[in-house]
């Protein structure tokens, strides 16, 4: 019991020590400046600041990411940190969702529903070609990368994806984009290797104009109707999460590069 108890201090302390040696540089960084910040180096301490805001939804709408932050949107992207903060988020999701099938046996059906664009797939490899959203969003453009159908999973999503299904959840995709790119995304997520989805729901004619969050919460309305009990939820934009009704659990993803109303 002791020896158990001293390899999980030893195991903690090192844990300690690891994460002290990841944030040395960026303390290094705020230091050096004074704590006041200059140049390069308050850039980067902005960058943090204004992406926990965009985030939280501090930061309210807004329509493209600050000059002075782009460069930090293309290394969180390109580096390890929006991975990271991904798998984490799929990791409380599956907590989540592995207790809540466990109490959910019954005359329900247990329902996940997934945002898919920078929530099952990313579209990384368009931004990254069009600056990492420091321009306007271009549907033009961006409609023409959807029809490539080659946007890569998010590999923590596609994992999670799987292990609910293996939990029997009813996977329901619930997509901003248009009925006229069904064929488009279905064969994108079957390229990202996706399987088995109960549904896809894409805005129809009479969708046009409205805004996301209206959207999203009468199509969830409607599942309900039909007798599914949505307990998860995940979206990488607070208007995937919110209004009524509402999953038990909403889940955020990150998204530095752009935010939709
Ligand atoms: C938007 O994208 C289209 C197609 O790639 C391009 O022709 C057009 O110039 C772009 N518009 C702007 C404002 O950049
Ligand atoms: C979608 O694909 C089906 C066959 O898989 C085809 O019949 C249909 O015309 C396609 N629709 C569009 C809009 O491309």
């Amino acid at each position: 019991m002791r020896c158990i108890l001293l390899q999980v201090v030893l195991a903690l302390a090192a844990a300690a020590a690891a994460a002290a040696a990841a944030a040395e540089p960026f303390l290094r960084t705020v230091v050096s400046s004074g704590g006041r910040g200059v140049g390069v180096d308050s850039d980067a301490l902005y960058f943090d600041s204004w992406r926990l805001s965009v985030e939280t939804a501090n930061a309210g709408p807004w329509s493209f990411v600050p000059a002075r932050c782009g460069e930090f949107v293309r290394a969180y992207m390109e580096g390890e940190r929006y991975a990271s903060d991904s798998a984490v988020v799929a990791a409380d999701s599956l907590a989540f969702a592995a207790q809540s099938s466990a109490s959910a046996k019954g005359a329900t059906k247990p329902a996940w529903v997934f945002d898919v664009d920078e929530t099952l797939l990313s579209n990384a490899p368009y931004y990254a070609e069009s600056g990492w959203g420091l321009e306007e969003f271009n549907e033009t453009s961006f409609d023409e990368w959807v029809n490539v159908a080659e946007a890569p999973a998010l590999p923590s999503s596609l994992k999670l994806y799987n292990e609910l299904q293996g939990l029997g959840f009813h996977i329901v995709l619930l997509t901003g984009r248009s009925e006229f790119q069904r064929n488009s995304t279905e064969e994108n997520l079957l390229f990202a290797g996706y399987r088995s989805w109960e549904k896809l729901i894409l805005r129809q004619s009479s969708d046009i104009g409205k805004p996301a969050v209206q959207y999203k919460s009468e199509r969830r309305a409607a599942l309900e109707a039909e007798g599914f009990k949505i307990l998860g939820n995940s979206g990488d934009q607070w208007s995937d999460l919110l209004g009524l009704p509402m999953a038990t659990r909403s889940f955020k993803l990150p998204n530095p590069m752009y935010f939709i109303s």
